[in-house]
């Protein structure tokens, strides 16, 4: 097996965020040397703590460096998803055995230093993941835009180009939080891949797939994430019928692992920033010409069902 790929994760460590984060541990293709923290489902305080609780059920081998990172969007007033995640971010519930956090695990301070410093050190084998508001990817561009164009790729889970929001009728929830940032992120001519609702929205796990997966192989990481994922599965009851989650942020981890899941196109994409009725909708214009080497790739098909096989087999 080639060596791992070096990963830097972004995230605002909600429910979805941590079935990324067991996900890309459990993939022996990847190797998790940096997570930074932005407000988004919760303030980022509860966010990071989430984040190491989760390290600390995984207990890789090498623990990755943390860095705290954004408590506010660059312009607008938080808004955060309780009802959706719960207000620690996951859904009320502890995971035993991870209270009390070993002095090892210790938290950095300065996210935009730690993306910045991972590109330097990885360059153009570097994927960095961000799975929330790009608050702090948005804040590396304003920083050092071209130190930060040397990492290979940047995948970002966030907008919704061809179906309804996940926030108001237009807007998906990480662009809507931070549309400045998304804004920056997505016309800074950097290596980005998005993968929007258009696809997330096509990978449901359902509850009872989880509690199979923990009973079949007895697995604690299976077994906490039963825990973990009870209130997000619930809120899906009460408002789309089904008793399971979308898998917004591991599909964002898959595409990493198995591009060949995901069919993309070029465009170039806009973030509606001013209007109240539209914040965060995204405005994407399909492009075929010579200039799409230097938009954003944006998912518009995937292999749900072999992705989905592919997060079950690896989330033990
Ligand atoms: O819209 C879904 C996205 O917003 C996911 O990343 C979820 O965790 C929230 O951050
Ligand atoms: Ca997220």
């Amino acid at each position: 097996m080639p060596h791992p790929l070096p990963l830097l994760i972004d995230t605002d460590c909600g429910v979805d965020d941590a079935l990324a984060l067991a996900f890309a541990f459990r993939s022996p293709e990847l190797s998790v040397e940096f997570i930074t923290t932005v407000a988004g489902n919760v303030g980022v305080s509860h966010c990071t703590r989430n984040v190491l609780r989760i390290v600390r059920l995984l207990q890789p081998a090498t623990p990755p460096v943390i860095a705290r990172g954004a408590k506010r969007p660059l312009k607008k007033k938080l808004l955060t998803a309780p009802e959706v995640h719960g207000v620690d971010g996951f859904g009320g519930t502890t995971i035993r055995g991870t209270r009390f956090l070993p002095a090892s695990l210790r938290v950095g301070r300065n996210a935009v230093k730690t993306i910045l410093d991972a590109c330097r050190q990885h360059g153009s084998r570097l994927t960095i993941v961000a799975v929330g508001p790009l608050t702090n990817l948005a804040l590396a561009v304003k920083s050092n835009r071209r130190l930060l164009a040397r990492a290979g790729r940047i995948i970002t889970m966030g907008g919704a180009m061809r179906v309804p929001g996940n926030t108001g009728p237009v807007a998906e929830f990480n662009y809507f939080v931070d549309p400045e940032a998304a804004d920056i992120v997505l016309n800074a001519g950097l290596p980005v891949t998005v993968i929007p609702l258009d696809v997330t929205e096509q990978c449901v796990l359902l509850a009872q797939d989880l509690r199979d997966v923990a009973v079949r192989t007895g697995s604690r990481l299976a077994r906490a994430m039963v825990a973990v994922t009870r209130s997000y599965m619930k809120y899906h009851v009460r408002t789309e019928g089904f008793d399971g989650g979308y898998l917004h942020d591991p599909l964002a981890v898959a595409a990493v692992v198995d591009p060949g899941l995901l069919t993309t196109l070029p465009a170039q994409i806009r973030v509606e920033c001013e209007s109240p009725l539209t914040r965060g909708m995204t405005v994407a214009t399909f492009s075929y010409g010579t200039r799409s080497s230097v938009f954003p790739r944006v998912a518009i098909g995937v292999d749900q069902a072999r992705f989905k096989r592919f997060f079950l087999e690896r989330i033990v």
